[in-house]
């Protein structure tokens, strides 16, 4: 990819677009990654503005190679107290990121730990280096996951080895986590952005509209039981015949051309 066009300026992250495909890079590499207050609202703020712009189709959220993100940020943790306002602030903005509609993918190189292994279960794809390392050590803290390890783990690799994850705060090797299906794929390090901005770029090319149903009934299955799923996603399926991009899509495939979608 060429030269970013557009950078947002943040503290802690770093915001970056090009054409339809946005990267945010953790930017706090002394404390590997830990996701401050202040890091966690950048976070969401600029995850918040690329899902309001209409340019970007996609955001990619990385750490850079060396690392993902060690967790929340014990420093600010050590002292406060469970009903503090900062605490309620930031699990705020953290629980943003789950609201994000379009596709996100976290490229994730070295430790993802507590809230970084957290902050990659709640992206819809997660492209791993060989030297990701994915766990959730909060018990060793006298805690437990507080954004979704103990669920969205579980719903990913399954009951036995979220338990062994959480109660032993182990972390998963990258080769063991793809053996799971906790990543996707596991990739060099040097090719890491490259494979999620490949990614990314293939999705940008899809038709808008099914993208975003594709992504909401997807998420859907983990809250809902199977037969009220499946009406949704009959619903959302329904609901796309009524886009310009589907005739598009269906005419194309007809006349042996390639689409040409207008995300409408
Ligand atoms: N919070 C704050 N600072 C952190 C941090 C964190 N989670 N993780 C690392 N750092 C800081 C270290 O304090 C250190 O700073 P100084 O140089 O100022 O001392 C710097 O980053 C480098 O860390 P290390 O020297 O420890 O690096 P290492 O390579 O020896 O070890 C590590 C790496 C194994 C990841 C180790 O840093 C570690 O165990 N970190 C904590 C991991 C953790 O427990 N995460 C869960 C946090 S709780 C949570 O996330 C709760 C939640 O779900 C909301």
């Amino acid at each position: 990819m060429g030269k970013w066009s557009i950078r947002m300026d943040f503290a802690n992250v770093i915001a970056e677009k090009e054409g339809p495909v946005a990267v945010i890079t953790l930017n706090r590499p002394q404390q590997l990654n830990a996701l401050s207050y202040d890091l966690v609202k950048d976070l969401s703020l600029a995850m918040q503005a690329f899902d309001q712009d209409d340019q970007v189709r996609v955001m990619i959220v990385t750490g850079g190679e060396k690392v993902f993100a060690a967790g929340a940020d014990i420093k600010e943790m050590a002292d406060q107290g469970p009903f503090d306002e900062r605490i309620q602030e930031r699990l705020k903005y953290r629980d943003r990121i789950n609201k994000i509609s379009k596709p996100v993918i976290a490229a994730v190189s070295g430790f993802a730990l507590g809230g970084g292994c957290e902050l990659a279960m709640s992206c819809d794809i997660i492209i791993a280096s060989e030297t990701a390392r994915l766990g959730q050590p909060e018990v060793n803290l006298g805690i437990i996951p507080g954004s979704g390890g103990t669920q969205r783990l579980t719903r990913a690799v399954g009951k036995y080895r979220a338990m062994e994850m959480v109660l032993a705060g182990e972390a998963m090797s990258a080769a063991e986590a793809e053996r799971f299906g906790l990543v996707n794929r596991v990739v060099p390090v040097e090719l890491l952005l490259e494979e999620a901005k490949s990614m990314a770029k293939k999705i940008a090319a899809k038709p808008v509209l099914a993208v975003k149903a594709a992504k909401e009934a997807v998420l859907k299955s983990a809250n809902t039981a199977l037969d009220e799923g499946l009406e949704f996603e009959r619903k959302s399926f329904y609901m796309l015949f009524a886009s310009e991009d589907r005739k598009e899509g269906m005419k194309a495939f007809l006349e042996k051309r390639k689409p040409e979608f207008k995300g409408k």
